[in-house]
């Protein structure tokens, strides 16, 4: 039984409710804007529901956040005293919680692109609802393209509703043909701003201090302080905690620290929608995902450190960096809006305002435009819309050419698209899959040589995003070859992910061997669901017998060859090649990028002349320098294929154009095409 329902909250929207209800009504797109907890995400679903929308199909609210569309879904359901996973549910990646009976269903944004490649015209649902669009996520800014075309043959039986709490709202109205865009007045109080005078040494001391001030000065009320990442609020919490200790007993009330992030377990999340104890302040560390995302009630106070971290991809390298970078104007006023909720709050800016002023970005650069689009361009494909060239698709804010082409390069590499750019009938099994291009390539492969399997497991466990190392020190590497773990028979991570995994399995999954191991239970268990997941998902698409079970007991070398030869054809576009004379490598392919193995990796310690020649690498990251993350070694005999497809590869049959010549920009594109090696001088930087 769902617990009792929270009391119904006097939120913004609802005191909209008609004049909201008349605009909807009366047109088929609208756009919603209202300051963050006035009630978007909880309370329109609930209106519409109200209102007789669920009578003729089903309302999907998107979230961007895996843990916003659990969280909220949980709330709603609470509030309507219904089950989850009744007429209230939830579906994400490899979770879902609905059934028959769902009429209002939270999914995240690529959820609901996956669906429309079943159902093109999203027939079961009356109502979609883009939620928190201001994040501008890669999968809500696609969504916004194909709602566009969506709306013209549903015109008559399909709402479009976009909420945001910042968005530039005359921006999408124009976008949607003028469609009206609602302002909800919120009931912000005032946030009295502090500045410092300069950038502080080391942001996670300066909130510490400020939280320690505010606790012993301030009057009752939470803290909310924004920190960049996991790392961060883990070691935030912990020194909080351990100042607070230390101050003298019965010198301020209680306090109670919590971290908020996305990959946090269930139960903990639930801890931060709780209120407070009595007399107790709740310092609550987290993550930019209280900045619009969720809302947390009772903040008064704001510690802002004026970072994030984001991922940004370059598509001339092929390489991720995760850059803790200054947040925009448009985040730094979200963040300090969080302290004005319930009454007038302050909110500690840890950077001088001409900062503010002068170095933020007015706004966050949307994620299309620094993002891999090799996923998002082979769905576009599959959708068969016609008319559509990729490099034309109506985007709000269109990425840049040269990432498109780069995502066109990879499709093409691992046989997701024809020379010619149309989609092949690989590709098309793959964009079914829930996998990023290169594990759904890999698993098709694996198939037609026999080891799905093995491969199978790897996709899950790469995909469930978990990690299997505790701690990522080479000193836990060798702890952790003491401690009796597999260590990928000199092949590699994925084959040590397999070996874990499969011995895992010959235990009959106890979760005390994942602790004497100290493997993450939770992550562990996951990765066994991701799996099962993904083996039925396959046995329905793949024609023939396919082979899923977990092998017991098979150690031999040419099993993993089958398995490694499957992993090269799926990153083909991952390849790199080991320099001469010392450990670096470079990629093989239409980029120029050295870098070596990371240290985390099975093969990251191994001297020069132990280190394979060629391997294939599921990520190349920009940390201190650039690195391949996850690492199998590969054949020459495999890689000669892909350098043959390599020497065919031009970019204006693939991005639909007949000649260069029409369009002199796309010169400078061709010089790229072709396969390049390091130079000796590249080859001198890399630092061994
Ligand atoms: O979407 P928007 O930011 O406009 O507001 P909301 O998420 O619908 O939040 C409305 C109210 O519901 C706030 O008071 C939130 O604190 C509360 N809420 C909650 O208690 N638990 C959640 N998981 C989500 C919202």
């Amino acid at each position: 039984m769902p617990s009792p329902p929270p009391q119904q909250p006097a939120l913004p929207i609802l005191e909209h409710e008609d004049e909201i209800m008349e605009t909807v009504e009366a047109n088929p797109v609208v756009v919603v804007i209202g300051e963050t907890g006035s009630g978007k995400s909880t309370q329109l679903s609930q209106i519409l529901h109200r209102r007789g929308y669920t009578c003729r199909g089903a309302i999907a609210v998107t979230q961007p956040r895996r843990v916003a569309a659990v969280s909220v879904s949980r709330r709603v359901a609470q509030e309507l005293s219904v089950p989850l996973g009744d007429e209230v549910g939830y579906a994400i990646r490899f979770e879902d919680r609905t059934s028959e009976k769902t009429c209002i269903k939270y999914l995240t944004d690529g959820v609901l692109l996956r669906e429309s490649l079943s159902d093109p015209e999203l027939k079961q649902y009356s109502v979609i609802i883009l939620d928190e669009a201001h994040e501008r996520s890669l999968n809500t800014d696609i969504l916004l393209g194909l709602m566009k075309r969506l709306i013209m043959n549903r015109a008559s039986d399909l709402k479009v509703l976009i909420t945001s709490a910042t968005l530039d709202g005359l921006k999408v109205s124009k976008f949607f043909s003028g469609c009206p865009v609602l302002n909800i007045p919120g009931t912000l109080f005032p946030v009295e701003k502090f500045y410092s005078t300069e950038r502080p040494t080391n942001y996670i001391e300066s909130s510490l201090r400020t939280a320690i001030d505010i606790h012993v000065k301030e009057s009752p009320g939470d803290v909310l302080i924004f920190m960049t990442g996991k790392d961060d609020i883990d070691k935030m919490v912990a020194k909080l905690e351990e100042r607070i200790k230390n101050l003298e007993e019965g010198s301020c009330m209680d306090a109670l620290v919590l971290p908020l992030h996305g990959s946090l377990p269930p139960e903990q999340q639930v801890r931060v929608f709780a209120p407070a104890p009595p007399n107790c302040r709740r310092f609550i560390v987290s993550t930019n995902v209280a900045e619009t995302s969720l809302t947390v009630d009772g903040v008064v106070f704001v510690i802002d450190c004026g970072y994030v971290k984001q991922r940004q991809y370059n598509p001339s390298s092929g390489m991720y960096s995760l850059d803790v970078v200054q947040i925009s104007r448009v985040q730094a006023d979200q963040r300090a809006g969080r302290a004005g909720r319930t009454r007038p709050g302050k909110c500690y800016r840890l950077y001088p305002m001409s900062i503010y002023q002068n170095e933020f970005l007015e706004a966050t650069i949307p994620e299309i435009q620094r993002s891999s689009l090799a996923g998002s361009v082979l769905y576009l494909k599959s959708l068969d819309l016609p008319d559509i060239n990729i490099l034309k698709f109506d985007f709000l804010d269109p990425p840049s050419r040269e990432s498109l082409e780069d995502a066109l390069r990879q499709l093409y590499l691992i046989d997701a698209i024809d020379e010619n750019g149309r989609i092949t009938d690989v590709g098309r099994i793959m964009a079914e899959l829930p996998l990023e291009p290169s594990l759904s390539r890999t698993l098709i492969e694996a198939n037609e040589l026999g080891c799905l399997s093995q491969a199978l497991t790897v996709a899950a466990v790469l995909s469930a995003e978990i990690t299997f190392r505790p701690i990522r020190s080479k000193v836990m590497e060798g702890k952790r070859k003491r401690q009796g773990l597999p260590d990928g028979s000199g092949w590699g991570d994925h084959i040590q992910l397999l070996q874990i995994f499969e011995s895992w399995n010959q235990t009959g999954y106890d979760p005390g061997w994942c602790s004497d191991h100290e493997l993450q239970v939770r992550g562990m268990k996951f990765s066994k669901d991701v799996r099962n997941q993904l083996s039925q998902i396959i046995q329905k698409i793949a024609k023939g017998p396919t082979d899923v079970q977990v092998r017991r007991g098979q150690k031999s070398d040419l099993d993993y060859r089958k398995l490694r030869r499957a992993l090269c054809v799926g990153y083909g576009n991952q390849l790199a090649e080991r320099m001469l004379h010392h450990n670096g490598y470079h990629t093989v392919g239409y980029r120029v990028q050295l870098m070596q193995v990371h240290p985390s990796s099975v093969l990251g310690g191994d001297e020069y002349g132990q280190l394979p020649v060629y391997v294939v690498y599921h990520e190349l990251i920009n940390t201190t320098r650039p690195f391949m993350r996850n690492v199998c070694a590969v054949e020459q005999s495999w890689v000669e294929p892909i350098l043959k497809k390599l020497e065919r590869l031009d970019i204006h049959k693939l991005s639909g154009r007949s000649s260069a010549s029409k369009d002199p920009e796309y010169l400078e594109d061709e010089q790229v095409s072709a396969p390049k090696k390091a130079t000796d001088a590249q080859q001198s930087e890399v630092d061994c």
